[in-house]
């Protein structure tokens, strides 16, 4: 990879603000120029409505977007560029699926989730859950203190009236990883779906929707470098054919009477009104951002600064980890706890020192629940941090206690 301080000169934040460690990168990554410049190339160049005009300059955004589709299609692996839909973000994506493919459910039917579900994967699914006439069962799959959930776990929590298995690939707040293409077999040997949260894994490790044989795959651009406001929904051809559409309005039909409505193709029946374009033509670029970089590369660069994390993070006294004792299962995320201290103090004088990192529950309640946290501290890495963050992070924290006056 680009050595890091040339690389990054190409993120304007990264550069014009040297004396910020942004290590807040599980909530939003920040973008190189690559990615500002698409977008404003497609409002210079290319910008009218999309999927409507005649004339060139349409039909120029209209290949600006479904380009995009192609970009991300490939990315993932999907078998063709139908497969991606374009979203918000994965909030949108995961309810999607539970509004669309959640009306095949039936009382007596079960949902699986895991207790580290993101609110994303979480909410959707309690009110999928209550949508049909008979309470459906929501069932939640326990994990061990690092995050663990075993195959016997799964296993077991697995029943003949399981229709969906909704999982995060990566724990946004264990950084932990769910070894989601065996669990996705067993729930399709059980006849269930399997929907994928990848949000904090797509912008982290290669992700192949076709080896992982995922039904359902959701994730967001900003968390990848991307613009906010576009995120993506992989799914299989077939099961996006049967489904419903999600929002009903603007060129998302086939032909419309005054009494009903017969609706467009795959992907387009699913991607009501104005459509973000030039958010796809900016999570685009961001895939080529990645690609150029290599996401071998990517996954080296973040395992050695895991591994620096988990050694610095280790020594500082006081402080509780939660996760993996191994770097390479970390993706990028330090979730910890200091004793006597309010998780939203710590990111206080945290910030005094130009240190940004996140606290609360990370949308991830239930996960702290069985924790028994209310509330704890995250710091969350990307490719373009530095050893010397790393640095001023531990260092920083290890001065926290003496300075809220409580002991060193
Ligand atoms: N889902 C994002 C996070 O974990 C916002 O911080």
């Amino acid at each position: 990879m680009t050595a890091v301080q040339e690389l990054r000169k190409e993120f304007p934040l990264l550069a014009g603000h040297p004396e910020l460690a942004y290590l807040d990168n599980a909530a939003t990554a920040q973008r190189p120029r690559a990615v500002l410049d698409a977008q404003r190339r497609f409002y210079e160049e290319d910008n009218a409505n999309p999927l409507r005009g005649l004339y060139d300059l349409s039909l120029r955004a209209t290949q600006a977007y479904e380009n995009a589709r192609e970009t991300v299609a490939e990315f993932l692996h999907a078998r063709e560029p139908e497969e991606i839909l374009f979203t918000r973000n994965a909030s949108e994506s995961l309810n999607l699926v539970s509004h669309s493919w959640g009306v095949f459910l039936e009382p007596g039917d079960e949902i699986l989730i895991t207790v580290m579900e993101h609110h994303s994967n979480l909410l959707p699914w309690q009110q999928a859950a209550r949508r049909t006439q008979t309470p459906l069962k929501l069932n939640f799959l326990e994990c061990g203190p690092d995050g663990t959930i075993s195959e016997e776990a799964f296993r077991s929590a697995l029943t003949e009236h399981t229709r969906i298995v909704a999982m995060t690939q990566v724990s946004n707040v264990l950084g932990v990883e769910n070894d989601v293409k065996r669990f996705a077999a067993m729930a399709h040997a059980a006849g269930a779906v399997f929907v994928c949260d990848a949000a904090q894994s797509v912008p982290h490790m290669p992700v192949d929707v076709q080896d992982l044989d995922v039904d359902f795959l959701a994730f967001s651009g900003h968390k990848m470098c991307g613009p906010m406001g576009i995120g993506v929904l992989y799914g299989k051809r077939a099961l996006l054919e049967k489904m419903p559409p999600f929002l009903y309005g603007g060129e998302m039909i086939e032909y419309v009477t005054r009494e009903d409505a017969t609706y467009a193709e795959v992907p387009h029946k699913f991607e009501a009104g104005t459509v973000n374009a030039a958010g796809a033509v900016g999570l685009a670029a961001a895939v080529k951002f990645y690609q150029d970089l290599g996401m071998d590369a990517i996954v080296q660069r973040e395992e050695h600064l895991s591994a620096l994390a988990l050694e610095a993070l280790s020594a500082v006294p006081h402080l509780h980890l939660l996760g993996s004792a191994d770097p390479k299962n970390r993706h990028g995320i330090f979730t910890f706890t200091l004793d006597d201290v309010h998780p939203h103090d710590i990111a206080q004088v945290l910030n005094g020192d130009g240190v940004c990192i996140r606290a609360g529950h990370h949308c991830a309640q239930p996960l702290l629940a069985s924790l028994g946290l209310p509330s704890t501290a995250r710091a969350s890495l990307a490719f373009y941090n530095t050893e010397e963050e790393i640095g001023r992070l531990a260092e920083s924290l290890s001065t926290v206690r003496r300075r809220l006056g409580c002991g060193n």
